[in-house]
């Protein structure tokens, strides 16, 4: 695993361009996830994209989606990668796959899904991780050969996602679909990102933790290249035998 600490989010965002460049240009596919932690790597694809980078024969594939928000809610993620990605990088929307999560049939939904990306194949997937460990909406508990599937969110999971919908946890729904753990690990390459202090628990867990289900995270170690790229802060809790931060970056 490479680990890269970045000295700024916006830094680290830049980083995290410069590996899906290639890819997207190329057309390829991508997935892409939710959340604050990516919206500095899309501010940085915008900037790249203004300065005349063609991602428009590119796809992207989301890692998760909630189930039962009706189609047209703001907090959908299929609304929110249009908004926070797709519309800001010039890719179709005909190009942007979100599991079905308004579906009648959410299994079925998580099943299609699933089979889609298995026949596509994901050249990279951009990753954050949740405070307690999950990647996607993996929450512990998860294993490593899971698959795309319905999941029930945690409890705190629920809480830290509150800020998306006013503060109201009654809002949130309470289950999801995700690509599953096997299905994030076969991407041919992993660039996980995480900042603050928040998630320094976290990153320390899937860094230097055992490897399981309780730390879904902690599987990404079993991947052969991933890239790792994190904040001073994230990086507070991990011991300097595994990762140096340069004096500039914790300034
Ligand atoms: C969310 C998403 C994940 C995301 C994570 C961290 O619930 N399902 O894909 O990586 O939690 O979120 P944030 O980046 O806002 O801290």
């Amino acid at each position: 695993m490479n680990i890269v600490v970045a000295p700024t989010v916006e830094a680290a965002g830049e980083l995290a361009a410069e590996l899906l460049d290639e890819q997207l240009r190329a057309g390829e596919a991508i997935g892409v996830a939710t959340g604050s932690t990516p919206l500095p790597v899309y501010d940085a694809l915008a900037r790249r994209q203004r300065d005349g980078a063609d991602y428009a024969r590119a796809s992207a594939w989301a890692l998760d989606e909630y189930v039962g928000l009706p189609a047209e809610h703001p907090q959908t993620y299929r609304a929110t990668l249009r908004r926070e990605f797709a519309s800001r990088i010039g890719l179709l929307d005909a190009n942007l796959h979100v599991p079905d999560g308004a579906a009648e049939d959410a299994q079925r939904a998580a099943a299609d899904y699933e089979s889609a990306i298995a026949a596509r194949g994901i050249a990279v997937q951009l990753l954050g991780v949740g405070a307690n460990g999950h990647i996607g909406f993996n929450e512990p508990g998860s294993a490593a050969d899971s698959l795309t599937r319905v999941v029930d969110l945690a409890e705190r999971t629920r809480r830290d996602n509150a800020r998306f919908f006013e503060g109201r946890l009654e809002e949130v729904p309470t289950r999801a679909i995700t690509q599953g753990v096997a299905t994030i690990l076969r991407a041919r390459r992993l660039v996980l990102l995480a900042y603050g202090v928040a998630k320094a628990d976290a990153v320390a867990a899937l860094v230097e933790g055992a490897i399981g289900v309780h730390c879904p995270a902690s599987f990404v170690r079993e991947h052969g290249d991933v890239h790792m790229i994190i904040d001073p802060a994230a990086a507070s809790r991990l011991s300097s035998t595994t990762v140096r931060i340069p004096e500039e970056a914790a300034r």
